[in-house]
């Protein structure tokens, strides 16, 4: 619910919804959360994944409020500092809620410098749904503990490889979401020009897009320039085992533009400057656990409770050797850093393990400054893919005071120790 003056729009497919939000830059955003969960006893709280807003209203249950309890309603108030393409979940039993499909978009308008001719949002999320048409478990040990737990139907907004009308010889602008629980996927068009606009919502001078790697929870937002009339372009995932349609963008009316494709920037926001020469070097390490044995270890602790649904069942995974909380642990362990706000830090981000992680920090952006294996433009971005073994460098300039968390965004991996948080004072 929301008591936003905004307008709010919901994206209805084949009785599957998710909720749009749009807000303006400067707009407050005010809205309750009522929880009408089903399942008894189930608490839960809001993280709006991306937006650089106070720790207060990051919506980590434990961390930084205490958690709705079923029934009640919780308020949620800002002013989002960026424009951008970003979105909303519950932060505990993710697997789950994200396999059933509570999620929501939420976007910040005016970033842009000159209109494009249209605007389209495609959120890609697979199903696990068994032949009987009822969901699959959401989770299993198997899957948690290599790449995830595949669905077994793919979709872009609720539908299979959806055909979308556009205009003819247009630019238009398209917000991509990767919002699987677990899958990675690589997105370029055929036979068509594209230019990617921003990162993670950030606006960047426009790079042509060839393709361009996702894990989950990162978005891309691309210009497209249309097929001429009567005709489409296809948008692919290149990563599947074959080349898989995920839309076609099919060309109705009159042409609207003539000359040769230039991708308009958006605008940048203003972002606190890495000082590259001073900042402060922290290696962060990526690991498998032999399962459990890390669980015993997070004596040391910061005075919060967690409940029983954010804790780990298993542990497959950890950051710096340390797994989140396992079940006989109800307390946090120590932050995986202290920094201090308005300084600069370089994460050293090293993948030991052989699986892709897309490793996501709340309430801040990363710079990505190089990578061992690829060379990456120097995007911002909220949530960064560290492939099989590779080394990622990204710069931080620490932001509001607050405990903020760090975690792999495979959600299995999340709930199985690839969890932590930085802490800044
Ligand atoms: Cu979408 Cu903790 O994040
Ligand atoms: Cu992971």
């Amino acid at each position: 619910q929301s008591r936003s003056s905004a307008a709010s729009d919901v994206y209805k497919r084949q009785g599957t919804t998710f909720p749009i939000v749009r807000l303006k830059l400067g707009e407050r955003f005010d809205t309750v959360f009522k929880n009408n969960l089903p399942v008894a006893g189930e608490v839960a709280s809001i993280h709006w994944h991306g937006l650089r807003i106070p720790n207060d209203q990051d919506g980590v249950p434990y961390m930084t409020q205490q958690p709705i309890p079923p029934g009640a309603e919780g308020r949620y108030s800002f002013v989002p500092p960026d424009t951008g393409s970003f979105f909303f979940h519950t932060h505990c039993n993710s697997t789950e809620h994200f396999g059933r499909g509570l999620i929501g978009v939420l976007i910040v308008e005016g970033d842009e410098i000159k209109p494009p001719d249209a605007e389209y949002v495609l959120l890609m999320k697979d199903w696990r749904i068994g032949p009987d048409g009822a969901f699959l478990p959401f989770t299993t040990d198997e899957g948690a503990a290599r790449g995830g737990t595949a669905g077994t139907i793919r979709s872009v907004n609720c539908e299979k490889s959806p055909v979308i009308t556009v205009p003819s010889s247009a630019d238009v602008r398209i917000r991509f979401y990767n919002l699987d629980p677990m899958r990675i996927s690589e997105i370029g068009f055929e036979n068509a020009e594209a230019a990617i606009i921003a990162v993670d919502g950030n606006g960047l001078p426009p790079i042509p897009l060839e393709s361009w790697r996702m894990g989950t929870a990162m978005r891309l937002d691309v210009l497209l320039r249309t097929a001429p009339p009567g005709e489409s372009v296809k948008l692919f995932d290149y990563f599947s085992k074959e080349p898989f349609v995920l839309a076609e963008f099919k060309s109705e009316g009159p042409a609207k533009r003539k000359g040769k494709f230039e991708a308009t920037p958006l605008k940048v926001m203003p972002f606190a400057k890495l000082d590259e020469a001073n900042a402060q070097r922290l290696p962060i390490e990526f690991s498998a656990t032999p399962t459990g044995a890390s669980v015993a270890k997070s004596s040391a602790n910061s005075g919060i409770e967690i409940g029983p649904l954010c804790l780990a069942k298993r542990t497959f995974w950890a950051i710096n050797k340390q797994a989140w909380p396992g079940h006989d642990h109800k307390d946090l362990g120590p932050p995986i850093a202290v920094l201090k706000s308005g300084q600069s830090y370089i994460f050293e981000l090293k993948n030991t393990t052989p699986r892709s992680h897309p490793i996501h920090i709340h309430g801040h952006t990363f710079e990505v400054l190089n990578s061992s294996v690829r060379s990456l433009p120097r995007v911002r971005c909220d949530t960064v893919l560290l492939l099989p073994n590779e080394r990622i460098e990204v710069g931080l300039v620490a932001g509001d005071p607050g405990k903020w968390m760090f975690h792999c965004h495979i959600l299995e991996h999340q709930e199985a120790g690839m969890m932590g948080y930085i802490e800044v004072v």
